[in-house]
């Protein structure tokens, strides 16, 4: 995701900021220009938004200089996130001075954060747009077209966008990531998402169905459910007769058809269930892969944070998903330098670390965000060169548990989803095994969309490397 944020074996994992590529702007009469940062949620709200805009006349470019909208779909999590969007806002100020109709709009979690303050922090500001009020943006461009400060960052109770169809940006044509559900009703001390998502809510089931089921029609081969808190998915209709839980609609998804590959995240440790594990078990086409953030391996820390959980709680999850779903797949986040936490917790983290063994971490130091419990509550009394220093010492520890994970595979034969060309080399297409690690191999006469067998025979710390054995 983001700043401190160790990219172990995540090739195609999407960076810091993507422009748009939607190849058809020629048929719009106006053009926009978007930038995401920060989840992978805000990257799908990107997609409604393109949507959104493209009824309105406005085709994606990926040239600023030819846009008539700029817009910049933020992210608060960490300081560091914020500061990039700022920076970048300065940037555009001379376009705006050389094109007096050139607006610039700000959408997202930084937009919910500072509301009307962006608008006076920053002049070169024209639009602010929190995550539930899109449906508004073309009014608010019209108002902000007559040269008036347009601004909506009401949150809502039920917006999900369930009747948007996403336009997919910068797409590969095989993995796309499909929102479940928003907001986030966890209040983690140390987290800004509950103030700048706002409520959980579930989308309903019909349209998630339908927008996953056009995305194999239309050749996708993989996708990823996406929510803060997936597991507490429960979708109720309106006459109260049908129920959806998370598993049930993960196993609806996977039902969609057995070459479509279903991934999910974010899972909280608290809410993962037992039948959420039986669902994968049962499901080939599931993939053998969680991402479950421990962020501190300190009960005590833990407490303060609000997760909920314990250490033991926590190190029994794994063992269960070791249990019921051997060889899956772990990966996770963790936060060092959370406010009064000491040397023993922070070796108390290490020793999970330890335990878990994970495939794959982002590990952060704390950032503390305005208005979070824990800036109302606890002193950020870890200094920053503590923090880093702890920081340094669970990335060289999750760096050897990666290597280690990655050394395990050689040898052995996965089954690739082919998703595109390598980065490195044209002659080579790159794709995802199941545990969600990237595998690289000779092109041949393979096509994007192909699941292939190869055999791993040598690997980095962040690429796997084989070669094509089979078919499927
Ligand atoms: N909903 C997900 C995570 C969302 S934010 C979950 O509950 O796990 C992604 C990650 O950013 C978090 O897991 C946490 O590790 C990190 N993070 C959140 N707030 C942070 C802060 N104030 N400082 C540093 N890292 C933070
Ligand atoms: Fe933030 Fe916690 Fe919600 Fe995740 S579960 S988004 S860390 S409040
Ligand atoms: Fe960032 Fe908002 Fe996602 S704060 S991590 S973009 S929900």
């Amino acid at each position: 995701m983001l700043e401190t944020v160790q990219k172990v074996h995540d090739e195609s994992r999407q960076g810091e900021a993507i422009a748009p590529n939607s190849g058809d702007s020629q048929t719009y009469a106006k053009k926009f220009y978007i930038e995401s940062y920060g989840c992978q949620m805000n990257f799908n709200d990107s997609e409604i938004v393109a949507s959104i805009l493209n009824t309105q006349g406005f085709g994606a470019t990926r040239n600023v200089e030819e846009a008539d909208l700029v817009l910049l779909n933020t992210c608060s999590i960490r300081e560091k996130a914020e500061q990039t969007v700022r920076q970048r806002l300065t940037e555009f100020k001379k376009t705006k001075q050389q094109k007096p109709h050139f607006l610039v709009g700000v959408l997202g979690c930084m937009a919910e954060r500072l509301k009307s303050k962006f608008l006076e922090e920053e002049k070169l500001v024209d639009l602010v747009v929190g995550p539930d009020a899109y449906r508004t943006l073309p009014s608010l461009i019209e108002e902000a077209g007559t040269g008036q400060k347009a601004i909506n960052v009401l949150l809502s109770r039920e917006e999900t966008y369930g009747d948007i169809s996403p336009v997919r940006l910068d797409s590969n044509g095989v993995t796309a990531f499909v929102s479940i559900m928003r907001g986030c009703n966890n209040m983690c001390t140390f987290c800004v998402v509950p103030f700048t998502r706002g409520r959980e809510r579930s989308r309903d089931p019909h349209s998630i169905m339908a927008e996953a089921t056009d995305l194999f029609e239309r050749g996708y081969r993989e996708v990823t459910l996406l929510g803060q808190n997936v597991d507490s998915y429960y979708f109720v209709d309106e006459a109260g007769n049908e129920t959806v839980t998370f598993a049930r609609l993960m196993e609806k998804v996977a039902e969609i058809s057995p070459l479509l590959r279903v991934r999910f995240s974010t899972s909280h440790p608290k809410d993962i269930t037992d039948e959420v594990l039986h669902t994968m078990a049962r499901h080939e086409n599931i993939c053998n892969y969680i991402h479950l953030p421990v962020q501190s391996g300190s009960t005590r820390i833990l407490q303060l944070m609000n997760r909920t959980y314990t250490r033991e709680w926590y190190l029994k999850k794994i063992d269960r998903i070791r249990e019921i779903l051997p060889g899956c797949a772990i990966s996770t986040d963790v936060i060092t330098g959370f406010c009064t936490e000491t040397e023993e917790d922070h070796q108390d983290t290490l020793s999970v670390m330890e335990y878990a063994k994970y495939d794959l971490a982002y590990m952060f130091a704390y950032s503390e965000r305005p208005g979070t419990l824990a800036a109302r509550r606890y002193q950020d009394d870890v200094p920053e060169d503590v923090k880093k220093r702890r920081l340094a010492e669970i990335v060289a520890l999750h760096r050897g548990h990666s290597l280690d994970s990655m050394r395990k595979d050689v040898g052995k034969t996965f089954k690739v989803l082919v998703e595109g060309t390598s980065k490195k080399s044209d002659t080579q297409l790159f794709g995802r095994t199941d545990h969600n690690k990237v595998a690289v191999f000779d092109k041949s006469d393979l096509r994007k969309g192909e699941y292939v067998m190869v055999k791993i025979d040598d690997c980095t710390a962040g690429t796997l490397i084989g070669t094509v054995v089979g078919r499927c």
